[in-house]
């Protein structure tokens, strides 16, 4: 346990030290982008509430980071209630079609390359975003869905300036603007790449959100609308040719659902998170990971640890090897298949696992462990990997007057997601069934579930984790990131940071981070930029490598180059109510401040 002296220094620097701070008893949004956090900003002002704001913020953001996130894709939106203490989840996951069968990405048993799969319609899940913001709206909002989109619906009629941010996005493709006749008339007219500062408008994508506006989801799901998103994925160009075709059909719009769920409840040094739950590896990985370094002393350099030193980056390391080595077989749709969740977590199980953690050495590659004690199996053979880690999807956190708190992570998968544009709509559909394991690897015999198999209406395992962090049972902090499986180490850094290195909530953004996403074990890690302070030192980086570490390059070379992740939070001062946000120097993160009206009551529809 950490000492309560300790503890109070760690709350007081955490709440209140942030250089980005804006400490308010308002409301305050987090947003990777300007226009987005605007948008948000405008519904608090308006007396909306933080599930309004989150909505307003998904509708932006879909117009001005439309390679990240929107009404093609799907998300998790964490939201914690003041009033009744409760904290739910709206999960709106892409959903597998009824068409979907288990070898569909590996016909023969060889699994499709990568670029060519995730860029054709076979790719592209049930979009599951605009029920997932109409549901949270209509449960726990207190705007309407047409004033939530108001904001979105102007940045796409009358333009926005395009930031570094997209114009790299556009220069650096791999192709995914250009496939496409709909997707590169509006990100490269006339066959030009949009550039920084360049203005865009999309009229199309202005015209659908006013439809929705005035005719609400039902507009998306069934009619006009869902025949084009059909058509799209059914005819869109692919590189595999009819192998490629989307096999979504109008039933499977019609009735896709979103799922509402309890979080996921970690313990960590005294600390409580609640996260996310399967489908999301988001929590269960993230979970495993820190019960796995809480018998290291990881704050204390006097031990040898602190942040960056050899020994603490070398036990993170291994706790994220062995972490995902279970959720490379254990970990899916558990509405699909059950996934062993209490298991995963067991004290005894992880002490087990932790065990094999030395602090000066590196173990070989992990299996997945045997959390089932009544299983006899142990070595379980890995999926085969075919996943490539995208920077994109986006995070936002949100708190208004009232206390409520939103922590959304949303996306599209891939960057531009599968490429393919609705002709006529003006949106991107997902990739997020390339997430699914591309061969399927479900073997009784050999102890593996198959659990993130592709199948019927299942959800592809994903790595997204809004997450809040407690203490004695008050939110203190909400955040969450982008990274595809880097997600869940992004979110496991900042957390180390604020509980064990005493980081204020923006310093323990800007820190430098480190990422492991397979057994196997390459690093990745971060120091390219000058505001990821303290560096990971060259020798430092030199004994990672003379204890076997791959990924980080020569001995004497600064390997830490990497940049992961984006991470947008807020805090809050459970003594004072005040609260602040910070964001991320990684993409152009805004945090805004927002006065809400003195003894404005919360109003519900
Ligand atoms: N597609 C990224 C994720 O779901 O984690």
């Amino acid at each position: 346990m950490i000492p309560v002296a300790r503890f109070r220094r760690f709350l007081l620097l955490f709440l209140l030290s942030s250089p980005a701070l804006a400490v308010s008893p308002d409301g305050v949004v987090a947003v990777s982008h300007p226009a987005a956090a605007a948008a948000g900003a405008r519904m608090l002002a308006q007396g909306g509430n933080a599930i309004d704001a989150a909505a307003a913020v998904q509708f932006a953001l879909n117009v001005v980071e439309p390679q990240s996130s929107g009404i093609g894709g799907g998300g998790f939106m964490l939201i914690h209630l003041t009033k009744t203490g409760e904290t739910v989840i709206v999960d709106s996951r892409e959903r597998a079609p009824a068409a979907a069968s288990a070898d569909m990405f590996a016909p023969e048993g060889m699994p499709m390359p990568f670029q060519q799969a995730s860029t054709s319609g076979l790719s592209v899940g049930v979009p599951g975003t605009l029920r997932g913001v109409d549901t949270a709206l209509r449960r726990w909002g207190t705007l309407p869905l047409s004033q939530a989109l108001q904001p979105a619906i102007e940045l796409a009629e009358h333009g926005f300036r395009v930031n570094r941010f997209m114009a790299e996005d556009i220069a650096n493709d791999g192709g995914r603007t250009q496939l496409q006749p709909e997707t590169a008339a509006i990100f490269r007219p006339g066959g030009v790449p949009l550039k920084e500062g360049d203005r865009l408008a999309q009229p199309d994508l202005a015209r659908t959100l006013k439809l929705l506006a005035a005719e609400g989801p039902d507009a998306f799901y069934r009619g006009p609308m869902a025949q084009a998103i059909v058509e799209a994925q059914q005819r869109a160009r692919s590189e595999l040719g009819p192998a490629g075709a989307g096999r979504m059909t109008l039933a499977d719009l019609a009735q896709y659902q979103v799922a509402i769920r309890k979080p996921l409840v970690g313990h960590y040094r005294g600390w409580t998170l609640a996260g996310m739950p399967p489908p999301s590896s988001g929590g269960l990985t993230t979970f495993q990971i820190l019960a796995m370094l809480e018998r290291f002393p990881l704050g204390d350099p006097a031990q040898g640890y602190g942040f960056g030193s050899p020994k603490t980056l070398n036990v993170m390391i291994e706790a994220m090897r062995l972490a995902f080595a279970d959720r490379a077989v254990w970990i899916g749709d558990d509405d699909a298949m059950p996934v062993p969740q209490v298991d995963l977590l067991n004290a005894d199980y992880l002490a087990t696992r932790s065990a094999l953690i030395k602090p000066d050495s590196r173990m070989g590659t992990p299996h997945a462990g045997n959390p089932r004690p009544r299983d006899t199996l142990s070595a379980r053979p890995q999926p085969q990997s075919t996943q490539q880690e995208s920077p994109h999807t986006t995070h936002f956190s949100i708190v208004d007057r009232w206390g409520n708190l939103v922590s959304y992570t949303s996306t599209i998968e891939f960057t531009w997601g599968s490429g393919i544009t609705v002709p006529g709509y003006g949106f991107l559909l997902n990739n997020e069934l390339t997430d699914f394991n591309f061969v399927p690897s479900g073997d009784a015999a050999a102890g593996n579930p198959g659990a993130n198999d592709v199948a019927p209406g299942k959800r592809p395992r994903s790595s997204m984790a809004p997450t809040v962090l407690f203490r004695d049972g008050k939110p203190v902090a909400v955040y969450g990131s982008p990274g595809g499986s880097t997600i869940i180490n992004s979110v496991l850094n900042v957390t180390l940071n604020l509980v064990d290195h005493g980081m204020s909530l923006q310093q323990a953004i800007d820190a430098p981070r480190l990422s492991v996403t397979q057994a196997a074990g390459r690093v990745a890690c971060e120091g390219g930029a000058p505001f990821m302070q303290p560096r990971f030192s060259i020798a430092t980086q030199d004994t990672l490598r003379s204890l076997g570490h791959v990924g980080l390059g020569e001995l004497g070379s600064d390997g830490c180059q990497a940049t992961i992740g984006s991470v947008q939070a807020v805090a809050v001062d459970p003594a004072t109510g005040s609260r602040h946000g910070a964001a991320d120097p990684r993409r152009e993160g805004t945090v805004i401040r927002v006065k809400q009206t003195e003894n404005l009551p919360e109003v519900r529809r």
